[in-house]
């Protein structure tokens, strides 16, 4: 309800009471009334807004009443402030909430400011990396978690890539690390203990490599007989002769299976490979020509040597990833295509190599789930084709142990290209070959 009219009526009023009071006195008495009269109006609003400043300025503010226009605007302030405390309490409690939440996270949260500085931590944080939230803040973080393996991850700042790195507290404790930006070049650090979830998968890595360790003896002893009893011409005839090349074939696909999860099982047990010069000129051309042999005429095979460079990598590795590569494309290449064997340079100094087939092609949705164990795209014809599914899985172990990429690009009905994307660090130049 608006109270404009009430100060005019009053100012009005009086100008009409010294209207009649004048009457019949001297001049001038009348409108010395009235401006007595405006003075004391006045004199009672100056001591409003006084006693308004006053209110504003004191920290506990007890309701204010008045009468008229400033009685209206006195509570309407009072309750618009009482709004905006009760908000920010409940801001204040909801960020304490959120705070005590992050604070007893199993997990450990560290935030640093854009210099790389402790400005947060939580409780496991503190468990977990052995630092102090009295004593530690402020602090550089690189001074305090001295690992080489950490300061390069975390001034890289790869969001993508998690870092598994032993607990400084404790030895036997894995930590898995994360990076998640905040606004205001701020970070936090997430420190998961994963200690346990890495000893499970180590139990299912040495159970692979064991079954496949300890079946590998027995295939071999079978596949031995079954190839005696096919060479022995007094074998007997009938039903037992017919299925010898059947069990002999099913016996042969155990056996690569077998080796095929015992190289996985060893690229996951040795953490790094073991260095030496590869001349991949000669081991691509020994890759051109397996898949001539492998081809048996059946495809055009073609080899593109455009660079002369080497790579510091493991040559067995290497050369069992790629030949994978070329394997499939022969397999999944129908008769009559074409398939090209390409070793180049790429512009940012690393080197590419590529097979790059004319065959089905395969669709978008299944690429991604190449590299996963055991994923075929059509099964049928890779268990027809001797395939186990395991071979892109290697390929990408072996990639990621020289720090390359997979890219496979792929149009149904034209063909596909795998590369294999090698960086700068891992090109060397060959010196000449003698001709
Ligand atoms: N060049 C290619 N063209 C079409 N499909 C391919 C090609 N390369 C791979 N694939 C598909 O990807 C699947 C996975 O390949 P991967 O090499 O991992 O297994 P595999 O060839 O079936 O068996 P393995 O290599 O273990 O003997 C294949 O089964 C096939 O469906
Ligand atoms: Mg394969």
């Amino acid at each position: 309800m608006s109270f404009w009219w009430r100060p005019l009526l009053f100012i009005l009023g009086i100008g009409f009471l010294a209207a009649i009071l004048s009457n019949g006195r001297p001049a001038g008495s009348g409108w010395m009334l009235f401006a007595a009269g405006l003075l004391i109006y006045l004199a009672y609003h100056l001591r409003q807004l006084d006693r308004l400043s006053a209110w504003l300025s004191s920290n506990d503010r007890p309701p204010l009443s008045s009468q008229g226009v400033w009685g209206d605007a006195f509570y309407r302030l009072g309750k618009l402030l009482r709004e905006r405390r009760g908000a920010q309490r409940k801001t204040a409690a909801d960020l304490e909430r959120m705070l005590e939440a992050t604070r007893s996270l199993p997990d450990g949260v560290i935030i640093l400011d854009q210099d790389n500085r402790i400005v947060w931590l939580n409780d496991a944080a503190q468990r977990l990396l052995g630092l102090s939230a009295q004593r530690d803040l402020g602090q550089f973080v690189l001074y305090l978690l001295r690992n080489s393996r950490f300061a390069e991850w975390l001034l890289t700042e790869d969001l993508a890539r998690a870092l598994t790195l032993e607990s400084p507290t404790a030895r036997r404790q894995t930590l898995s690390m994360q990076i998640v930006p905040l606004p205001r070049r701020q970070k936090m650090l997430v420190a998961r203990d994963i200690t346990e979830m890495t000893r499970v998968e180590a139990m299912r890595r040495d159970f692979v490599a064991n079954v496949s360790h300890e079946l590998r003896t027995p295939i071999t002893v079978i596949l031995g007989f079954l190839e005696a009893f096919e060479d022995m011409p007094d074998t007997p005839p009938g039903e037992f002769r017919k299925h010898i090349p059947l069990m002999r074939e099913q016996s042969d696909r155990i056996r690569r299976l077998i080796d095929d999860l015992l190289a996985l099982a060893k690229l996951e047990s040795e953490p790094d490979t073991k260095d030496e010069t590869v001349d991949m000129p000669a081991l691509v051309r020994l890759l051109a020509d397996e898949a001539e042999t492998l081809s048996q005429g059946r495809h055009r095979i073609s080899l593109e040597l455009e660079s002369r460079a080497g790579l510091i990598g493991n040559q067995r590795e290497l050369y069992s990833a790629l030949a994978n590569l070329v394997t499939n494309a022969v397999r999944y290449t129908p008769e009559g295509g074409q398939i090209r064997v390409n070793w180049r340079t790429a512009e940012n100094g690393g080197a590419h190599f590529s097979v790059i087939d004319t065959g089905d092609g395969i669709e978008a949705q299944h690429i991604p789930r190449l590299t996963e164990r055991f994923y075929r795209v059509d099964r049928g014809r890779s268990r027809a084709t001797g395939g186990t599914g395991l071979g892109l899985a290697i390929v990408k172990h072996v990639l990621q142990r020289h720090q390359a990429r997979l890219k496979v690009s792929s149009v149904i009905g034209k063909g596909s290209t795998f590369t294999a994307q090698f960086p700068r660090e891992r090109v060397i130049s060959l010196p000449p070959r003698p001709e």
